[in-house]
């Protein structure tokens, strides 16, 4: 897999600074916002050859939209999609939450694009609307997959804030072996636990389980039985002794003092975990799409 230019991965964060400021300082659901940055990230992959999709549905009175974007070929009966919300909260706009998922999962389909990588499975990447809401937009097209396009999906790979600026380096416990699940995954979240983790082993970063319990957009996935997994740098949490003995940073301070509020800007991200978790995002999606298929 590729190393991923981490400025590249700000560049794209700087654009949706941008784009709240011009649009009342949010990137909500409902708000103007929002339907921009599905623009910037829709003409950037559309430039790159990705076919993409923009899903509506309503709630709470107002239009909500995923943006879709397959890469063509691959296995099509098999399917590793990864994911991310491009909404904020309505307080900010959203850089930590969840702009660097968002822009750090289309650096990387922006990098499968630039390597011409031609992989076994069929690749999806997904920025979804409404999270901040109750996970809507994920639950939309969840519900909306014939059940003969659900079991295609053999992995999902979800990114929701991953440049927290006093980081920790979670994996969701996707095996329940760190018993901070909320019981194990379904039948292949493990293998994906394990391939993020091995990612942050190669270079030397030590890595916690944290809850797999649906607080993001791999929830409906999980409840719909497709495997998932993912990383995630820690919100209003705070920092324990412990954990700063492992990774440094602040005891006694939030993971992201600024999250869900007008503070969550770019000051609000840690360079080198943004940069740690994009890469960690493309080894694994070159890792579980790129390997034959087992014989027979
Ligand atoms: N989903 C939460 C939010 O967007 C953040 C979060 C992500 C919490 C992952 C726990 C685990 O506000
Ligand atoms: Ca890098
Ligand atoms: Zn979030
Ligand atoms: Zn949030
Ligand atoms: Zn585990």
């Amino acid at each position: 897999a590729p190393d991923i230019p981490v400025a590249n991965v700000q560049a794209h964060l700087n654009q949706f600074l941008s784009i709240a400021t011009a649009n009342g300082g949010n990137r909500a659901h409902g708000r103007p916002g929002y339907l921009a940055s599905v623009n910037y990230v829709k003409g950037r992959l559309d430039a790159a050859g990705y076919t993409t999709t923009v899903q509506s549905f309503t709630y709470n009175g107002a239009t909500g939209y995923n943006l879709i974007a397959d890469w063509p070929g691959g296995d099509p009966n098999a399917v590793v999609m990864t994911g991310a919300h491009l909404d904020s909260a309505t307080a900010g706009p959203g850089i930590n939450d969840n702009g660097t998922g968002s822009a750090a999962i289309l650096e990387v389909a922006l990098a499968v694009a630039r390597t011409g990588f031609s992989p076994d499975k069929h690749l999806r990447f997904a920025w979804w609307g409404a999270e901040e809401l109750g996970l809507r937009g994920s639950r939309h097209y969840v519900t909306a997959l014939p059940a003969a396009e659900r079991t295609k999906i053999k992995a999902y790979l979800n990114f929701d804030m991953v440049g927290s600026p006093n980081p920790g380096y979670f994996v969701y416990d996707g095996d329940n072996s760190d018993g901070v699940g909320a019981g194990p995954g379904p039948a292949g979240s493990a293998q994906i636990e394990q391939t993020l983790q091995a990612y942050f082993t190669s270079i030397g970063v030590p890595t916690r389980g944290t809850d797999f319990d649906g607080r993001s957009d791999y929830g409906p996935f999980i409840s719909a039985g497709i495997p998932a997994g993912g990383t995630f740098t820690g919100a209003e949490g705070t920092k324990t002794s412990a954990q700063v003995a492992l990774w440094g940073g602040t005891a006694g301070a939030a993971f992201d003092p600024c999250y869900h509020r007008a503070c969550d800007n770019l000051g609000n991200v840690n360079a080198t975990a943004l940069d740690r978790n994009t890469d960690a995002i493309a080894y694994t999606v070159w890792a579980l799409a790129g390997a034959a298929p087992p014989p027979g």
